[in-house]
């Protein structure tokens, strides 16, 4: 199959690159010169573990192309996916749509009769009509579809999560859509990944409220961790005893410092707006995106406590900055609201994170950015764990003593077990513990 990709983001590089790795032709199209250059030099824009190889491979073997001319390589194509940018909208949390329409519009005129137009970017129920609008008014004559394909893939797992999904969903309108997306999935269905073939506007939705109650999952658990350190229990022991009644499940019950991401913040908000103009508000969600937005500042509050509320002039060493560990991603992390409040609270900061430093240092002004997790120590009256990434998995306490002022670890992921941390003469402050 000859597939197109429009925007070379997450979603698209690594389905593009995926698609191409079935053995599918891909073309790759972005808008962004400096990025069509680095790709065709071999750059992978992103922090994604086993990205780079896979575009090399299958750039090597002349299925993955890039190119900035979308007039070159929509014409041919069976599928045309769309999979630019759905930012929030400045001012209403409202999906912008600007970039869908715009690529809508463009491909338009270069269409071939029964391509399908596939959107695979996270986007509000009804876009599928109006992309089919757009297209339909610039060429009224051509026989075309517009598919839904939303994308369940993970950042720092995105390859796996592509390539053994737990389910593949397609929203079509017609039976051409379906054959074609079918034939376009037929690696993955003959590995026995589930396709469930939806209508279009069910497949918008499906995205949405998948997100939204992985939100709500953690936002539950962070809420049961506040009460389990109030009445003192564990909140993993009841994460585990929750979550192993099937009907609840294991995952995505881990308590920390709220959720961040370029997907649950700007999702649950699109989310909300679509609830408000149809008129069926979704009063769970809103509570999530307002405990969610809380609690990343609170956290902050949570080492200021720790450290006795006696925080002026004091210095902290921040391990991890990133939204989650595997990622340079540094949209929305709780880490920005967290330094904040350290700051606020009149203490330096120290940080060190393995990917995301470079991204960080746009964001987050007067901190000193070290070399590794010891650096990032020294002097410190508090090592504060804010993502969870493998380098902090296995800290050497007796080096941290003799680099920390006090000897204090607040672990915002809860990585450690509290017995050992004790057992090396530190405090511990825990998440929910
Ligand atoms: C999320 C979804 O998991 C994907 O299925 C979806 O495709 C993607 O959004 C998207 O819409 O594009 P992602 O944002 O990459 O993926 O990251 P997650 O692994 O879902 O983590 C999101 C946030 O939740 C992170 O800040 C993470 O630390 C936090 N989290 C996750 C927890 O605090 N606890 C958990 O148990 C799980």
């Amino acid at each position: 199959m000859h597939i197109v990709m429009t925007g070379t983001g997450y979603v698209g590089l690594v389905s593009g690159a995926c698609f191409a790795d079935f053995g599918h032709e891909v073309t790759c199209v972005d808008k962004d010169p400096a990025k069509v250059e680095a790709l065709l030099s071999g750059k992978i824009p992103i922090f994604e573990p086993g990205l780079d190889e896979l575009v090399a491979n299958n750039v090597a073997a002349g299925r993955l192309r890039f190119t900035l001319d979308i007039a070159e390589a929509v014409p041919g194509a069976d599928a045309v996916f769309i999979a630019v940018g759905t930012p929030s909208r400045r001012g209403d949390g409202h999906a912008d749509l600007s970039y869908v329409h715009a690529a809508a519009k463009e491909m338009a005129s270069h269409l071939r009769p029964g391509t399908v137009v596939v959107t695979k970017s996270t986007v509000p129920v009804g876009t599928g009509d109006e992309v089919e609008r757009i297209i339909r008014e610039a060429r009224p004559d051509l026989e075309f579809s517009v598919a839904s394909n939303p994308e369940f893939l993970r950042e720092g797992a995105a390859i796996e999560d592509f390539k053994r999904p737990d389910r593949i969903v397609i929203g079509v309108n017609d039976e051409h859509a379906r054959a074609v997306l079918q034939e376009v999935y037929r690696p993955l269905i003959r590995n026995e990944s589930p396709l469930l073939v939806m209508a279009r506007r069910a497949a918008e939705m499906t995205k949405y409220a998948a997100n939204a109650f992985l939100a709500t999952k953690i936002t539950f658990i962070n809420e049961i961790a506040d009460l389990c350190e109030k009445v003192g229990a564990d909140v993993q022991d009841v994460a585990r005893g929750i979550g192993m009644d099937n009907r609840i499940g294991p995952r995505f019950l881990m308590a920390g410092p709220g959720y961040g991401g370029s997907c649950f913040p700007k999702d649950t908000l699109a989310l909300l707006k679509t609830g408000h103009d149809y008129q069926a508000p979704l009063r769970i969600v809103e509570a999530v995106v307002l405990a969610n937005d809380n609690r990343k500042r609170a956290m902050g509050r949570k080492v200021v406590q720790a450290l006795g509320g006696d925080t002026h002039g004091k210095t902290v060493g921040v391990l991890g900055l990133t939204f989650k560990a595997n990622t340079d991603d540094m949209r929305e992390s709780p880490s920005l609201a967290i330094v904040q409040a350290l700051q606020d609270a009149g203490m330096k900061v120290r940080a060190y994170d393995p990917e995301g430093m470079e991204l960080a240092a746009k964001l987050l002004e007067g901190v000193t950015y070290c070399k590794d997790a010891y650096e990032a120590l020294e002097g410190a009256h508090a090592a504060v764990i804010v993502t969870e990434w493998d380098a902090f998995r296995a800290l050497d306490f007796a080096r941290m003593a003799d680099l920390l002022a006090d000897k204090l670890l607040v672990d915002l992921r809860n990585i450690y077990d509290r017995d050992e941390v004790e057992r090396h003469g530190f405090r511990y402050v825990a998440v929910g513990r």
